[in-house]
């Protein structure tokens, strides 16, 4: 079954076409961060706008890389939240106007969720459930327990900013470029990541939630008081504290479910010391380590069409008259 998958939440316009879940035919991301680089962060008209101008030629290069034409295509999917309105509203316009006007089935996608089954989908690893799984991109950081596709409950998320939030307003703290993610892990390879003792915050209190604004704020006073600092130092130091907060709760929560294989997705878990370290953790305690393939870690339209399949067939198709929903956050056990 050949699904185009269609993804527009934030500053990627992306198509994809998927061949029964786990073969990607295509994979087409237009990103938009030059767009934005500018203003510090993504101005939602302009992506809107953007997306618009885009979104008929990144899903007919998505039918082309496939080699595919609109017929060899058995239904169509798309985003309809979380994410900007007014960037949803293009991509799941587009996808349902294609299903409608050709016949074919129309599934809508939860973005999170695409972003929790990456690693376990694309490493064709099924039988690797109960899972824990992290997520962590720009708008969220969560902590789930999954025991089938699209069956999930959420174990903790966090109290304030996400991980990648945390990274890119250390960024802008440094006058560092957007997205500070890859900005900041540049330099920190050059850096000492001992030299600044920086909070763990909530590491250790019981939990399976994170907070990252005490983080930020601690960089913030250590930069103050420290004008000659080196900034390789506090990019190493800084995502040190972020990838042991990481590491630590997934694990922990890994263990006291006895859940033997963890998994992470999102932008953040491109991160190279987070991978580093999440795997020499899960080797150290006997745990399987699933990590979505980098090209898969940000936004794009295979997670959506590969989750999909999935969905389409334990549930089958959705409604032509879903709509956006901006702020639906991961939902528990196959809510979309
Ligand atoms: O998943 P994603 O593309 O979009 C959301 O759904 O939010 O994630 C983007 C986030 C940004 O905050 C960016 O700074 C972060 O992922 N990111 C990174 C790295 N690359 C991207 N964070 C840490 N290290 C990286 N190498
Ligand atoms: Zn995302």
């Amino acid at each position: 079954m050949n699904i185009l998958g269609v993804e527009t939440s934030c500053d990627e316009t992306a198509a994809a076409v998927v061949s029964d879940g786990t073969e990607i035919l295509s994979n087409v991301v237009s990103s938009q961060v030059a767009l934005h680089r500018p203003y510090g962060g993504v101005v939602p008209e302009l992506a809107s706008r953007n997306h618009l101008q885009l979104i008929d030629s990144v899903i007919g290069q998505a039918l082309s890389d496939a080699g595919a034409t609109i017929d060899q295509i058995d239904a169509v999917a798309a985003t309809y939240g979380p994410g900007l309105a007014s960037s949803l509203l293009i991509g799941l316009n587009a996808a349902k106007g294609i299903a409608f006007a050709t016949g074919k089935p129309f599934i809508g996608i939860n973005h999170v969720e695409a972003h929790l089954y990456t690693p376990l989908i694309a490493n064709g690893a099924l039988d690797a459930l109960p899972m824990v799984s992290l997520i962590v991109s720009g708008g969220h950081t969560i902590l789930a327990h999954a025991t089938a596709v699209g069956t999930h409950e959420i174990l903790g998320q966090t109290v304030d900013d996400a991980a990648g939030e945390a990274f890119d307003k250390v960024a802008k703290l440094l006058g560092l470029g957007y997205p500070g993610g890859p900005e900041i892990e540049r330099r920190a390879e050059n850096g000492n990541h001992a030299a600044i003792d920086f909070p763990r915050s909530m590491l250790n209190d019981g939990t399976d939630n994170f907070s990252f604004s005490g983080l930020k704020t601690s960089v913030l006073y250590f930069l103050r008081r420290n004008p000659q600092h080196r900034v390789e130092d506090v990019c190493a130091s800084f995502q040190e504290a972020v990838v042991d907060v990481l590491v630590g709760k997934a694990v922990g929560a890994a263990e006291k479910l006895q859940v033997k294989t963890v998994s992470a997705s999102g932008g953040v878990s491109i991160n190279r010391r987070f991978r580093e370290k999440l795997e020499a953790e899960c080797t150290e305690r006997g745990l399987q380590l699933l990590l979505a393939p980098q090209a898969l870690c940000t936004d794009n339209a295979a997670m959506i069409a590969g989750l999909a399949y999935y969905q389409f067939s334990r549930s089958g198709p959705g409604d032509y008259s879903l709509e956006v929903a901006p702020s639906i956050g991961l939902g528990v056990g196959g809510s979309s």
